[in-house]
């Protein structure tokens, strides 16, 4: 059958500062997407969870990507909760509800949308990233490595069902004016892909391909809050959905590039570079506001119904890469501000620096000689 997956996602307030949404926020909303989603029949099924202080609903369903009345719910939903937020008194209640009535079409509205339309497989079976205090670029080295490498991905030399590689659709998120982007594929445009995806802030994965049969295998959320507010409102944290198993990558490989910790944009103030770290669903945040989280939780799926979740990073292995995580992020905190720690001119650009660059601006004095 058809099915659609769709994960919508929002901060919608949290407790104590950006550190994760209150218990009753969660029940809000899910008890919300139940009485007007799954009871009208318009989902066949839902999750709803919380990395760092975002709360994301996935919704399966048989409307297709894109549709008004599973956007809709999901945008009531968080109006529903952002009430609460503000009955609690939560920090940041409705931070990425950017406009004040829902127009047709979540996107561009604030929360970060990823959704697929499948044809469901007889063990269908796919991941569920979240990543906090980051942007969609964090995305952009461990799905290159999970579907483009083989030292990450054995399957792309040991599985015939992989062998004519996959397609990349990159998406120019500086250009605002309408979505630009490219399709390339791996192997034959490697270096191409590479050329674009090790610019993080700009060339952002939006979906990946099988070249094999054709199908999706990711979708990835590519919102930039700040391209849409025209001001710092908030890190763009960004949710991915990803296919796994038979023609796709294996659960394990698509795993595989988050043992890197790589560095990627956010963490205090949006405004700071620090290590990915793989954490358990659910997670809070905490020092320095970070560092960058991810989360993972692995679903089953049959005839739309999905299974509990399996989390993915709450194994034994994990917990020794967060301590790595741990060391490299209190490595470049130890820098502070400066150089590579602290995010370049042109991602500040909202904030107040801009205003004092400005008054220094005025102060400064050009010598005759
Ligand atoms: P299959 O079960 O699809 O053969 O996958 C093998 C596998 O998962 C190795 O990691
Ligand atoms: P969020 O985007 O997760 O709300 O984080 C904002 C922030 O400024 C943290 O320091
Ligand atoms: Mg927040
Ligand atoms: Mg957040």
């Amino acid at each position: 059958m058809k099915l659609t997956l769709s994960v919508i996602k929002a901060d919608i307030g949290s407790i104590g500062g950006h550190i994760k949404p209150s218990q009753k926020l969660k029940d809000t909303v899910a008890g919300f997407v139940d009485e007007h989603g799954i009871k009208k029949g318009l989902l066949i099924d839902r999750y709803v969870s919380s990395t760092g202080d975002d709360i994301a609903i996935l919704m399966t369903h048989q409307k297709g990507v894109s549709d008004d009345s599973v956007h809709k719910l999901a945008w009531d939903a968080f109006v529903a909760g952002t009430n609460v937020a503000k009955e609690q008194g939560l920090y940041g209640a409705g931070q990425d509800l950017l406009k004040d009535a829902f127009s047709g079409n979540i996107k561009g509205m604030g929360p970060a949308v990823a959704e697929m339309e499948i044809e469901e497989r007889p063990n269908e079976c796919f991941l569920f990233f979240a990543a906090d205090k980051t942007d969609p670029g964090a995305y952009n080295l461990p799905f290159y490595l999970a579907f483009v490498d083989p030292m990450h991905c054995a399957g792309l030399i040991l599985s015939p069902k992989m062998a004519e590689g996959f397609k990349f659709v990159i998406m120019d998120v500086e250009h605002t004016e309408g979505d630009r982007v490219i399709g390339l594929s791996a192997p034959q445009d490697l270096y191409d892909i590479a050329s674009l995806l090790r610019d993080n802030q700009r060339f952002v994965i939006e979906h990946i391909y099988s070249n094999n049969t054709g199908e999706i295998a990711a979708s990835i959320s590519t919102t930039r809050l700040h391209n849409i507010a025209g001001k710092y409102t908030g890190k763009d944290d960004p949710v991915a959905l990803v296919r796994v198993q038979g023609s796709f990558p294996a659960t394990g490989e698509v795993l595989s590039p988050f043992s890197i910790g790589h560095f990627v944009a956010g963490f205090m103030r949006g405004s700071h570079t620090g290590p990915l770290m793989p954490v358990k669903a659910n997670s809070p945040i905490s020092y320095f506001d970070g560092p960058p989280v991810v989360s993972a939780q692995a679903f089953s799926v049959r005839n739309g119904k999905l299974t509990e979740p399996a989390d993915a990073f709450d194994q034994p292995f994990w917990d020794w890469v967060r301590d790595q995580v741990s060391q490299k992020a209190l490595d470049i905190r130890r820098q502070g501000f400066s150089g590579c720690a602290m995010l370049p001119y042109s991602e500040l650009e909202y904030g107040g620096i801009v205003e004092k660059m400005k008054k220094l601006d005025g102060k400064f004095t050009v010598r005759k000689e």
